[in-house]
């Protein structure tokens, strides 16, 4: 039988769902260190490829782990518990995460907890000051992910509303993908945008409720470049600047709508944003333009912890450590992991 602390509680976060494998340790819910390997291999190939993310994990996974415990100045002997991603993401680099947590808890013998990868995201806003007093709203905005998520505490959250086709990270990355921009697009689009004006409109799809979709918008985007290609080849490379803006702007018109009519509707006006494309400026900036037009109190995460990273793994361990919720050796990577 495990003997759970409950007082000084060292979590080691280990996160390794998509290209990056990363690796923290929270102490009483501060984060003492975050580690991250970036894969860069995959920039050639235009997207992730599978396959050479699991290999890279295998090779970054330990070497990442022994530097989150020694920037820590702990050793594995301290940990109280090891919370790593079980779901979703890549089969392959989930894997690796999973294995290496249960073999290192095992060999420990302390409780390891399975996190969800969205969860998480959302749950970095508990890894810094002020945090958003429950219940409040939360647009999450990944790679893979596009949701609007009422989050009543903790380990209690629902979607109110989902992307039905593409998340809004892929509508940046196929759309910067059409204009020969490396990936991922979406950090280049955002510096792009900054130099260039809106002054394109891209079709907008019209969903019901608080869903999103993004699929008509990306073959706007296409058929608008193919015909501007056909009368100047070099269109593209004279109008990066406003394309971007204009893409940009048309992501966080169609984001934005369904928040404001989320938070009319739930009456809910604490919100905030998480996951990749939270890192984007012009959404960070119409966010805080809406949150002082309707009174709205806004939770921004720092940079850091917008992308992939550990810390939000460990934090996301740490309250389901206090709440007594833990996995055991039978866990398993699940890349479609139920919210
Ligand atoms: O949350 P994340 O790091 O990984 C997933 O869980 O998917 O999100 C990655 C996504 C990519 O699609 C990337 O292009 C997008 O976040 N992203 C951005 C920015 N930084 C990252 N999109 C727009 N503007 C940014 N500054
Ligand atoms: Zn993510």
């Amino acid at each position: 039988m495990l003997l759970i602390n409950k007082e000084n509680i060292y979590i080691l976060g280990i996160e390794s769902s998509c290209d990056d494998t990363s690796a923290s340790i929270i102490h009483n819910g501060k984060v003492l260190s975050n580690i991250t390997a970036t894969q860069v291999d995959h920039e050639k190939y235009g997207g992730v490829v599978p396959e050479l993310a699991s290999r890279q994990h295998n090779t970054h996974i330990a070497v990442v782990v022994k530097e989150a415990l020694d920037k820590a100045f702990i050793t594995a002997k301290d940990l109280s518990a090891i919370a790593v991603t079980a779901g979703p993401g890549l089969m392959g680099s989930l894997l690796v995460g999973v294995s290496f947590a249960k073999s290192l808890a095992f060999g420990l013998q302390i409780p390891i907890i399975g996190v969800h990868h969205m969860h998480a995201h959302i749950l970095a806003h508990f890894l810094q000051e002020p945090t958003p007093a429950f219940p409040f709203i939360c647009l999450t905005v990944s790679g893979g992910h596009t949701q609007l998520v009422k989050v009543n505490a903790y380990n209690d959250m629902n979607i109110l509303g989902s992307t039905i086709d593409d998340a809004a990270g892929e509508a940046f990355d196929k759309t910067g993908k059409m204009m020969g921009l490396p990936y991922p697009a979406g950090p280049i689009i955002d510096r792009m945008a900054e130099k260039g004006k809106p002054n394109i409109s891209f079709s907008k799809s019209k969903m019901d409720g608080y869903d999103f979709s993004f699929s008509g918008f990306k073959t706007s985007v296409l058929y608008y470049l193919q015909a501007e290609v056909k009368k100047d080849s070099n269109y593209i490379e004279h109008n990066i600047n406003d394309l971007c803006a204009s893409i940009q702007h048309g992501i966080i018109a169609m984001l934005t709508e369904k928040l404001i009519k989320v938070v009319n509707d739930t009456g809910i006006k604490r919100v905030a944003i998480a996951g990749g494309v939270s890192a984007n400026k012009g959404l960070r900036s119409e966010l805080q333009k809406l949150a002082s037009l309707y009174g709205w109190e806004l939770f921004i995460p720092d940079f850091q912890y917008c992308t992939d990273n550990a810390a939000m793994i460990g934090i996301s361990g740490y309250f389901k450590y206090l709440d007594g919720i833990f996995d055991d050796q039978q866990l398993v990577a699940n890349p479609r992991l139920q919210f």
